[in-house]
């Protein structure tokens, strides 16, 4: 029989497709168990299923060398996993690409109308300040219906994110690695930037993509700009961002993800103008569990000796 680490609590019934293995839990407060505790786990299993604070470095992989098989990241980014390690360690990577999409891209879409239209300065002011009355003045965010949504990235949860712009009467500009073809593709970021309203960003956290929103890109944007990160935190240079913000250089920012989670910058923290959310791009009941189900499904295959179809073939 064999061992699967599951790192964290997990929701959903996905990991009943691995009944027939024995799972090792050493995680009952549901913390990040730390990097020693995930290299002593490693060393004494066939496979694990992680979530994206494990940092399943070189060292945890090497731990796991001639038993561990199989890691299963139950997330679409597999940046907290060292991929050259696990391919030089025999170790096959998956994680939960297509399950996700519509409702990521639900979830970016709410940070595109959310900061454009100031909704969580004007729920804090509610909230704490007490509400005065309506006033015609108040509050006056940027519609969004006409605009231009500059997509950074264009894979598969862009696309859904394109699909929801349609439907509000956006234009839409594409930059991405390769020429996509059927969209108003801009090759030069830069050039993208003078071009639209509203950024979203979709890339994945690489080497090549920390700090593509870098305090010169994004002193590029001008102050009727938006910029929405629903990708990686690393993405975006949080102090160049809040810096812009508080000195009135764009109108506003929708952040999903940070560049040390569970840290928020300080200074972004209190920027003005934007909605911050503690990385729940995914968090739907019914995507959650099929994101545990997929991971489940490629530790399955692996141990079985199939091919999973969820299996990271690059880094
Ligand atoms: P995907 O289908 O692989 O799309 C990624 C896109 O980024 C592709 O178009 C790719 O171009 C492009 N790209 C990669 N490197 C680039 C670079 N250096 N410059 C420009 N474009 C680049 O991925 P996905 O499933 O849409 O997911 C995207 C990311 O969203 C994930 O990696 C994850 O980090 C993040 N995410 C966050 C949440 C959340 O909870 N906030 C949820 C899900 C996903 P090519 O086609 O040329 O490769
Ligand atoms: C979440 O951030 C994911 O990559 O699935």
């Amino acid at each position: 029989m064999a061992r699967v680490l599951v790192t964290r609590r997990l929701v959903g019934d996905g990991l009943a497709l691995l009944d027939d293995h024995e799972l090792v839990y050493l995680n009952s407060e549901d913390r990040p168990l730390t990097h020693a505790e995930l290299c002593e786990a490693s060393a004494n299993v066939d496979a694990i299923v992680c979530v994206l604070t494990d940092r399943i470095d070189a060292e945890v992989l090497a731990a796991g060398q001639g038993r561990l098989k199989v890691v299963a990241n139950v997330a679409v980014g597999f940046d907290n996993i060292d991929i050259v390690a696990a391919q030089r360690c025999g170790v096959a990577v998956c994680n939960t690409p297509g399950v996700l999409d519509d409702t990521t891209a639900d979830l970016a879409f709410l940070l595109i109308l959310a900061a454009s239209r100031l909704s969580s300065d004007a729920e804090r002011t509610l909230r704490t300040d007490g509400w005065k009355g309506f006033r015609i003045d108040q509050f006056l965010g940027r519609d969004v219906n006409g605009m231009t949504l500059g997509l950074v990235g264009y894979g598969r949860i862009a696309r859904r994110v394109a699909a929801r712009a349609a439907g509000f009467g956006m234009k839409l500009v594409v930059h991405s690695r390769t020429d996509p073809g059927e969209v108003d593709f801009e090759p030069d970021l830069d050039r993208l930037i003078s071009r639209v309203d509203i950024v979203s960003l979709h890339v994945p956290g690489t080497p090549e993509t920390k700090h593509l929103f870098d305090a010169r890109r994004i002193g590029l944007m001008d102050r009727n700009m938006v910029l929405v990160n629903t990708a990686r935190g690393s993405v975006v240079d949080e102090e160049a961002l809040a810096r812009a913000l508080d000195e009135g250089r764009l109108h506003a920012a929708g952040i999903d993800v940070f560049e040390r989670e569970p840290a928020v910058h300080p200074r972004l923290f209190a920027a003005p103008r934007t909605v911050l959310l503690p990385h729940i791009g995914s968090a739907s009941h019914a995507t959650r569990g099929e994101m545990v189900r997929l991971a489940a499904q490629g530790v399955a295959d692996v141990l079985a000796r199939r091919t999973p179809s969820n299996r990271v073939t690059s880094a």
